[in-house]
């Protein structure tokens, strides 16, 4: 049985080579990301100059703990790099994000990265996106309507819910949960989705990702964005 935490330690470790002192960094969030800022504190300790922001309050927290110089992203406009996990990937550097309920910062960082590194373990990589349930963010108050509007989209959509309350994001708002166990058309949905009132994010990352590092036992794989 493969040891999931010692290959997000090995994609972690790999995907942290890439950085050099001078950069701005962008920080994940998950338990991928957690062995990505460790490492990157553990090289600030020896000397490695950078600065960085993070994805979710909690990343923010962590990465202030290893010693890092973290930035309020409200002053940033340009990353150097980003390292963050994903819920499934696939071959083309498609993903499903936000099982932490951070996609939304997640989106704008990425977004505003020269380069975005995902590390996972050998259990996300997929053919086909939509086995993991598909994170999408809405704000409180329009709550009921989207949940009727993504319901003509052919799905259930599920209020996700920790200690028995709905789940808020570091925003504030709710997270709704798409089991569509199978997502033929990503891009056709993504658009779906975006036009939906009331969602502020979803969890398809389309265009985004530059390389994947995916550790399966001891071995890892990187692949990159063909230009
Ligand atoms: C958080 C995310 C995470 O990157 C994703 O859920 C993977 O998490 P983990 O590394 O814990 O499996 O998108 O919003």
């Amino acid at each position: 049985m493969a040891d999931l935490e010692a290959e997000k330690a090995l994609a972690a470790l790999r995907a942290v080579d890439e950085v050099e002192s001078g950069m701005l960094v962008g920080l994940g969030t998950g338990s991928t990301a957690v062995y990505a800022i460790r490492e990157l504190g553990r090289r600030v300790a020896r000397g490695l100059t950078i600065t960085a922001v993070a994805t979710s309050n909690a990343s923010d927290a962590l990465a202030r703990q290893v010693g890092m110089n973290v930035l309020s992203f409200e002053d940033v406009a340009e990353v150097d790099v980003t390292i963050d996990g994903a819920d499934e990937i696939t071959p083309g550097l498609t993903a499903i994000k936000g099982g932490g309920g951070a996609l939304l910062r997640e989106k704008v960082v990425a977004a505003a990265s020269r380069r975005v590194i995902i590390i996972v373990d050998s259990s996300k990589p997929v053919a086909t996106l939509g086995k993991f349930k598909l994170p999408l963010e809405v704000i409180p108050f329009a709550i009921s309507w989207v949940k009727s509007a993504v319901a003509c989209l052919g799905v259930t959509p599920e209020v996700r819910v920790r200690n028995g309350v709905p789940f808020r994001t570091d925003q504030a708002n709710f997270i709704l949960d798409l089991p569509f166990e199978s997502i033929a058309d990503p891009q056709r949905l993504a658009l779906a989705l975006d036009a939906i009132p009331g969602v502020v994010e979803h969890g398809l990352f389309l265009n985004e990702i530059d390389a994947a590092v995916i550790a399966r036992g001891s071995e890892v794989e990187v692949i990159n964005r063909q230009t």
